[in-house]
């Protein structure tokens, strides 16, 4: 049977996975925890990573090296950019990138470096089963460009830039690092998010007042997933 990862960056992210999921056992391991359950019959390891592209890329080479994940889920918050993306609706990345990657200087687009890609495709097959779980459930989810950045973004000018440079529906901060680390180890990944705020002037505020309810949409979503793969 197929060992499927779930993480998040943030506790919050996770928690309503480890309310829901069966016969936990928690793994300590470079300095963060890991936890082993199962779910309606499937192997689960959860983790969160803590924020951020470096964390991220070592929870996710973790799992699937140490641990032996065959398949990666992330579940999580976003900033919305697409001006259709509201607080607490979800997007599903068909593609990720690095918006704070920059060696633009030596002619370069922005996002990418050589024997890199500006973008990184998510697996197909799990995002039709995203698909089928969100119109089982009468759930409208967006499919779209994710940006991610070592940076909390709240503000209207970068998040301009963000758009015109990547076409990006949402921001966040760990998608393209995870999309990396899956690609190049050749695990079939798939991240989904739900909208905490909007990367404006008043993201902080927003951020703080959603991010419970929206992180427990997304991790639901998630488990539903979980049942059809
Ligand atoms: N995650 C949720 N909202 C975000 C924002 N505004 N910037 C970066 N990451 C986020």
């Amino acid at each position: 049977m197929s060992k499927i990862a779930i993480m998040g960056a943030m506790p919050e992210e996770i928690a309503p996975l480890l309310e829901k999921v069966e016969d936990i056992k928690k793994v300590d391991y470079a300095k963060n925890s890991y936890y082993e359950a199962t779910y309606k019959g499937k192997e689960l390891v959860i983790a969160y990573s803590k924020i951020g592209k470096v964390f991220s890329s070592l929870t996710a080479s973790t799992l699937i090296e140490k641990f032996g994940c065959q398949k990666l889920l992330f579940s999580g918050v976003a900033g919305a950019i697409n001006p259709n993306l509201k607080i607490g609706d979800l997007i599903i990345a068909d593609r990720l990138c690095q918006h704070d990657l920059d060696i633009s200087i030596f002619g370069h687009d922005f996002g990418y470096v050589p024997e890199g890609a500006k973008f990184v495709e998510s697996d197909e097959k799990l995002r039709a089963i995203a698909k089928e779980v969100a119109s089982k459930n009468s759930l409208s989810v967006i499919e779209g460009t994710i940006a991610t950045g070592d940076q909390f973004v709240a503000s209207t000018e970068r998040k301009e830039f963000i758009s015109k440079n990547f076409q990006a529906d949402a921001l966040e901060m760990e998608g393209a690092s995870v999309a990396v680390v899956c690609d190049a180890l050749d695990v079939p990944f798939f991240i989904l998010r739900a909208i905490s705020d909007t990367a404006n002037d008043d993201a902080g505020v927003d951020f703080d007042e959603f991010m419970v309810s929206s992180a427990k949409i997304s991790a639901n979503f998630i488990l539903d997933m979980v049942e059809s793969i």
